[in-house]
């Protein structure tokens, strides 16, 4: 399992050592607070003014060329990819997601950064998965997020996409607020929704990288080692860092490639 960092927050890239980081509107908006991030604020503010007059380009140029700077210093220390997120006000509008990424791409590449080293961030949405079809098609490889279930996971591996990120703690938010129970490790039904998911992918063979995401305790972690990837905050990094828990993989396949199901865009 390759260890990813879901944060901004560089101090704690630097302590953790992960492969690739993740970001998303919130992790910027909290990264933005620390004071050694000041002058990549001032920055976006520059190049937000230089670019437009209007209040509300500003302000979305703003928030975009933050994003890419967060994105560019995490870059100097990872040595795998950072995940930068489309605005999810987008999500119904694939024309729109589409220009977004591809304007976060060009503002990666001014700072001197290609595409290989990035994923655009895009809700599972039907529209987001379009834009992701496309934009692979064009070299620019998604991460699809707030993936909740097997049909969004589907729709992803027949639509090419590079990666998926099937939440976990969501749903575990979900289940415990609607029941009232306790849930752990195996039965933990984020868990339970990302195994799913990962057994299909490799029963069939799709190539799509499967990254379990939003995690509420080290025990869905250890219940997803095996997982190809696994985003995890910092706080939680932590504590699997001064936990004794030994940890044997619970997610693998080692049967046959079984042939792939019609696509659900040919259902009738
Ligand atoms: C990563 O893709 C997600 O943005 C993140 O893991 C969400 O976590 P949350 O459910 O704690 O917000």
């Amino acid at each position: 399992t390759t260890i990813v960092a879901d944060t901004g927050d560089i101090d704690a890239i630097r302590r953790y050592h992960p492969q690739d980081a993740t970001t998303n509107p919130s992790l910027i908006l909290k990264a933005a607070q620390l004071p050694q991030y000041a002058s990549l604020i001032e920055d976006a503010v520059d190049y937000a003014r230089q670019n437009s007059d209007d209040p509300a380009e500003q302000l979305e140029d703003a928030a975009d060329k933050l994003a890419v700077n967060i994105g560019v210093e995490i870059l100097k220390l990872v040595p795998g990819r950072i995940s930068t997120e489309v605005d999810a006000r987008l999500s119904f509008d694939t024309q729109a997601s589409i220009a977004k990424a591809r304007k976060l791409i060009r503002l990666y590449q001014e700072a001197g950064i290609g595409p290989d080293r990035i994923l655009i961030k895009l809700a599972s949405t039907w529209e987001g998965i379009q834009a992701a079809q496309q934009l692979e098609d064009e070299g620019i490889n998604c991460n699809l997020t707030l993936l909740f279930n097997f049909a969004q996971a589907r729709a992803c591996a027949e639509a090419g996409v590079y990666l998926i990120s099937p939440f976990v703690g969501r749903i575990l938010d979900w289940y415990k607020a609607k029941t009232g129970e306790e849930y752990q490790g195996k039965d933990d039904p984020g868990v339970r929704s990302v195994s799913e998911i990962y057994h299909y992918y490799k029963k069939h063979a799709y190539e799509t990288v499967v990254m379990g995401a939003s995690f509420r305790n080290t025990g869905e972690i250890l219940a997803l080692a095996g997982c190809d990837r696994l985003t995890i905050s910092p706080a939680l990094l932590e504590e699997l860092s001064n936990s004794e828990t030994e940890v044997s993989a619970q997610l693998s396949y080692s049967g046959e490639a079984q042939p792939r199901p019609a696509p659900l865009s040919e259902a009738q």
